[in-house]
């Protein structure tokens, strides 16, 4: 079977560079681009964190652009800054990586219209608030059929992390969300959602730093330590791969159980902005005129996961 080809939407932050290193080392998996977008923090600290982390993967000279710096509509108050100061624990470090002179929507729908052209869509794999392909689908709704699939890390079909309601990518630019499901549902994009229901199950550990720390590769140190930094800061034994599930899931499919189900995005400004609603009812009418009614996308929640299997690919994968 030929590698998946994928391109990746980040705003790294520790687990996006743990998503990022198994793209670059996986050899199911084809890393084709990668954009980057503001979120766990300023997008121009995105792309110094993405360029020293595709460094320590690896990586060949793969094209990496500068997308939006804030959402589309309004900055979230504080959504935290889970990932420290530089949104890598403190461990980010300087690259000479190049950087692809276009934005990263250009980015995207130069790679797509060729995946258009040749026949050979690509999965989308973002891993961090959707404002960039929010834009893209927008501005360019052709390049929708050069999209395989489109899996993101967001939402939740219980309670949120950031808020009781919402989950911080979705959070951060609800409006992005809802119009990258609309986008979706009209230019018929698969699409998956892995979501806070599966997200923290797929744990590493510190006996899983020490297996990495052995290894003198650069990948393996950096993942070692940002393991061992993010147990030591939140007293636990064992931290979730979080986005690296993701691309877990375009290298073993079969590790992930999903169900389509009819979702919403909520933008308004109440308690429950950024809430995905997803409607597990046996039949899901709505037996009332909603506000503003928008018709669902039907998504392919993900709602298990093979955690071990897949923390077990993630480690073994880094190790080679
Ligand atoms: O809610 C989890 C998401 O928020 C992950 O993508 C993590 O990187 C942060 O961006
Ligand atoms: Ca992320």
């Amino acid at each position: 079977m030929a590698p998946t080809p994928v391109i990746m939407d980040v705003d790294t932050g520790i687990d996006d560079a743990f998503a990022l290193m198994l793209a670059v080392r996986h050899p199911e998996v084809e890393l084709r681009a990668v954009t980057c977008v503001g979120g766990n923090t300023g997008v121009d600290q995105v792309v110094a964190n993405t360029c020293y982390v595709l460094d320590a993967a690896g990586a060949g000279e793969i094209p990496l652009a500068r997308g939006a710096s804030a959402p589309l509509l309004v900055l979230p108050a504080d959504a935290g800054r889970f990932h420290g100061g530089d949104g890598l624990g403190g461990f980010s470090r300087q690259s000479d990586r190049r950087i692809d002179r276009r934005p990263a929507i250009e980015l995207l729908r130069h790679e797509l219209s060729a995946a258009v052209a040749t026949g050979e869509p690509i999965t989308v794999v973002a891993t961090a608030p959707l404002t960039n392909i929010a834009l893209l689908l927008r501005a360019h709704p052709e390049v929708a059929a050069g999209i395989e699939r489109l899996i993101f890390m967001g939402g939740s079909a219980g309670s949120g992390n950031v808020t009781a309601a919402a989950e911080h990518n979705v959070f951060h630019d609800p409006e992005a969300a809802a119009i990258t499901l609309a986008a979706a549902r009209d230019l018929a994009v698969p699409t998956t959602m892995y979501g806070l229901d599966v997200f923290g199950q797929v744990l590493v550990d510190r006996s899983d730093a020490d297996r990495l720390a052995a290894y003198l590769d650069p990948a393996c140190q950096l993942a070692a330590a940002l393991i061992r930094a993010r147990c030591t800061l939140l007293d636990v034994d064992a931290i979730t791969i979080g986005d690296a599930g993701t691309i877990c899931a375009v290298a073993d499919p079969e590790g992930l159980t999903t169900h389509p189900y009819p979702v919403r995005v909520e933008t308004g400004f109440g308690y429950a902005r950024g809430q995905t609603t997803v409607d597990r009812r046996e039949s899901p009418v709505d037996r009332v005129r909603l506000p503003g009614h928008l018709p669902p996308t039907v998504v392919d929640v993900a709602e298990h996961v093979d955690a071990r299997g897949y923390a077990d690919l993630w480690v073994r994968t880094l190790l080679g």
